[in-house]
């Protein structure tokens, strides 16, 4: 089968479009013929060495869409031909043809979306629900600032928190305003020329994506017993006693009940993955280089095969 896969750590170019062997589908796993692969900033950590010394060569690429194709033996949920969508493990391989996946970490496709759009999901939208629901216990009538608001992860986390009737607040270049406001945000506060400690006050909730200073300042913002997550920072020592708040940082986790739980939302056409690239598998290195500029709105997203939608 086609894949991309790097043989070293390093920039784009390290990432080689080739020929590789078929996954086999081992004990409880399925394996899914790809027809889409989502893109994550992970992605370019992991291609950088940024994430530690994995094994080489590796397959690309977390989150899929595709068809059922092959079972392997006892405890799977799942029937050949069915539509489905997974985060996959590490080294799996998602900019691929084909990848194996422990049927746990896969839940059928939304029904009213197409392979592309599903496959915007996994990794951004787990993200996006663990820290709003599971992590910060986000409930109806709470407000919730949420940095990064236009990217892979804040795209879902501002329509997530609307749909569970929260008062959104959103940090984006002035690009993005409009296009936030139309995905319900309630007030968009333009980082590049605003400081949002002075507009944001008494939240509930940060979810932070952002990092750096962005982090630091968001501290102040929280009401006292308030939450801060972020996907990207690490949490000091003490600092959220000091402030009088909780704070965690996520991992996401890969779980296809919650998979399905997104799935069900967005087929109540409440939620919609936000796909702004649609480039060929073998186009994998323009991806990441657009991934790295931090700037893209929505999700980039590798056709694999023909999505009928
Ligand atoms: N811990 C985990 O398990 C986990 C899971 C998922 C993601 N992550 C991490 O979370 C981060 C975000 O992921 P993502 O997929 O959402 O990334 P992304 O799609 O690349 O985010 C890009 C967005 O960030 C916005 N942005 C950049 N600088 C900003 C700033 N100073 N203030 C506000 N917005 C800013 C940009 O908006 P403008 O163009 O308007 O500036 C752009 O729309 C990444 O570092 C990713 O690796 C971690």
């Amino acid at each position: 089968m086609k894949a991309v896969r790097i043989h070293e750590f390093g920039g784009p170019e390290v990432l080689k479009y080739e020929d590789v062997p078929e996954p086999q589908p081992g004990p409880g796993e399925i394996r899914i013929r790809i027809i889409a692969a989502g893109v994550n900033p992970m992605d370019w950590k992991i291609r950088k060495g940024l994430v530690g010394e994995l094994p080489l060569p590796m397959i690309m690429g977390l989150d899929v869409a595709g068809v059922v194709d092959a079972l392997g033996q006892g405890g799977v949920f799942f029937q050949p031909e069915e539509e489905v969508f997974a985060k996959v493990s590490i080294g799996e391989g998602g900019y691929a043809e084909y990848t194996v996946v422990n049927s746990t970490q896969a839940a059928r496709k939304p029904r009213s979306i197409g392979f592309v759009e599903s496959a915007a999901i996994p990794t951004a939208g787990l993200a996006a629900w663990q820290c709003l629901f599971d992590i910060a216990g986000l409930e109806k009538g709470q407000s919730v600032l949420i940095h990064g608001a236009a990217g892979g992860v804040g795209t879902f986390a501002v329509q997530f928190a609307k749909w569970k009737g929260a008062f959104v607040v959103a940090t984006a270049s002035g690009t993005n305003i409009e296009f936030l406001k139309s995905i319900g945000a309630d007030v968009v506060i333009n980082y590049t020329n605003q400081n949002f400690e002075d507009i944001a006050c008494n939240m509930d909730v940060v979810l932070d994506t952002v990092g750096g200073d962005t982090f630091d300042k968001s501290w102040g913002v929280l009401k006292p017993g308030g939450f801060l997550v972020s996907t990207v920072a690490s949490i000091p020592e003490g600092a959220a006693e000091e402030h009088g708040v909780r704070a965690q940082t996520l991992m996401t986790k890969s779980d296809g009940k919650e998979l399905a739980q997104i799935a069900e939302v967005i087929d109540e056409m409440r939620v919609k993955p936000i796909v702004t690239t649609i480039l060929p598998l073998s186009d994998a290195q323009k991806a990441h280089e657009m991934s790295e500029s931090r700037h893209t709105r929505g999700k980039i997203v590798l056709l694999v095969g023909e999505d009928p939608m």
